[in-house]
């Protein structure tokens, strides 16, 4: 049970959170891969810059674990700005969020992570502001209460979820900036996992550092929090310096095998090719019979399983594709069924 965490991109404990600040790249120029990101957000920065305004409001979307929270205070700090960070489900009123609004600075980052999550009357207020940097309260009950406008410092939202889909279209339309994040190429993880095994103080072999990018499923969350479990394998059975042995023992003492699957995955693609026997598979089923919840298998999965071309999703529902059959053993084509 635990083990399968390693695969989540979640966060599970403060001692991650710590770990994590510390691996965080603090400039663009740490930031590893995301070029057209990269590229473009350089020149959105410059430009606000030179015209001495805020930058526009963005928004970042992709699986968990991309660098969406990094990139924000990546550019915060790149304006030259202050951050105030919240998410969707901590802002609970309209009241909430007017504080939030009302105590930010000119050029002040807000950065609402999960922001799919943000309720409709939040919402409602954040129109004006993102539009005018306006604020309208309602000020007192009943006959009396009257509606006030207040005007806010020049601010740059910036919005991160995984689920773009689940935006409203007013709250979508009204960011200028909007990036999809991408899964990382192993050269990308590569990098840096090298470079997170430097500010850990640990020596690792090019080798070593290529298998765990191969098994970290595009994801630098997980690159580094394998990095970390290897680090212990090295520094119990070995000398403390990272090889190909030991990384090699450590991955699969893990049980994440050499596509980065873990146990889930694998009972996933099983599922879908004998239970179902290649048909379409609806993700609720899929959820119950994997005793999962959907956002998580379409939030961590999924992702990466159709970048590696091992499902697809079709109108009628997730289906296997033929490296998922060789890459479990099973002939494509051929009618497998439980009796088997
Ligand atoms: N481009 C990158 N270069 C180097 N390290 C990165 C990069 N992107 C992410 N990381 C590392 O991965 C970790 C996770 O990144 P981050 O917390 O920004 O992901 P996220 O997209 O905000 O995830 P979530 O959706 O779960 O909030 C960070 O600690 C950081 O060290
Ligand atoms: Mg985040």
């Amino acid at each position: 049970m635990e083990e399968n965490k390693l695969i989540s991109p979640e966060l599970e404990n403060s001692g991650e959170e710590r770990l994590e600040n510390t691996l965080r790249p603090k400039t663009l120029d740490e930031y590893i891969g995301q070029n057209k990101v990269k590229e473009n957000m350089k020149i959105y920065i410059e430009a606000a810059k030179k015209r001495g305004e805020p930058l526009d409001h963005c928004l970042f979307y992709g699986p968990p674990g991309l660098g969406k929270t990094t990139l924000s205070n990546i550019i915060s700090n790149e304006m030259n700005s202050n951050i105030k960070i919240t998410s969707g489900p901590a802002i609970e009123k309209p009241g909430d969020l007017a504080a939030l609004l009302t105590n930010l600075a000119e050029f002040d980052v807000l950065f609402i992570d999960e922001i799919h999550r943000l309720s409709k009357s939040v919402e409602e207020i954040l129109y004006p502001a993102l539009e005018d940097f306006t604020l309208d309260i309602i000020i007192g009950k009943g006959p009396s209460a009257r509606s006030i406008r207040l005007d806010l410092p020049k601010f740059t939202l910036i919005g991160a979820t995984t689920k773009a889909g689940s935006l409203t279209t007013p709250l979508r339309d009204r960011f200028g900036i909007v990036h999809r994040l991408e899964l990382y190429s192993t050269e990308d993880l590569t990098t840096i996992i090298k470079r997170s095994s430097g500010i850990l103080g640990v020596k690792i072999e090019e080798n070593s550092a290529i298998e765990i990018a191969r098994r970290s499923r595009g994801t630098p969350r997980i690159a580094n929090r394998l990095l970390k479990r290897v680090r212990d394998y090295a520094s119990v059975l070995g000398d403390g310096n990272i090889n190909l042995k030991i990384t090699k023992h450590a991955l699969n003492k893990l049980e994440i095998d050499e596509l980065g699957l873990d146990e889930i995955d694998r009972k996933m693609l099983e599922t879908m090719i004998v239970q179902y026997s290649g048909r379409p598979v609806g993700i609720e089923t899929l959820a119950t019979t994997l005793g999962e919840e959907i956002d998580t298998i379409e939030d961590v999965y999924e992702p990466y399983l159709m970048q590696i071309g091992f499902i697809s999703r079709t109108p009628r529902g997730r289906v296997p594709l033929p490296p998922a059959y060789a890459h479990l053993g099973y002939k494509y084509g051929e009618n497998i069924n439980i009796e088997e």
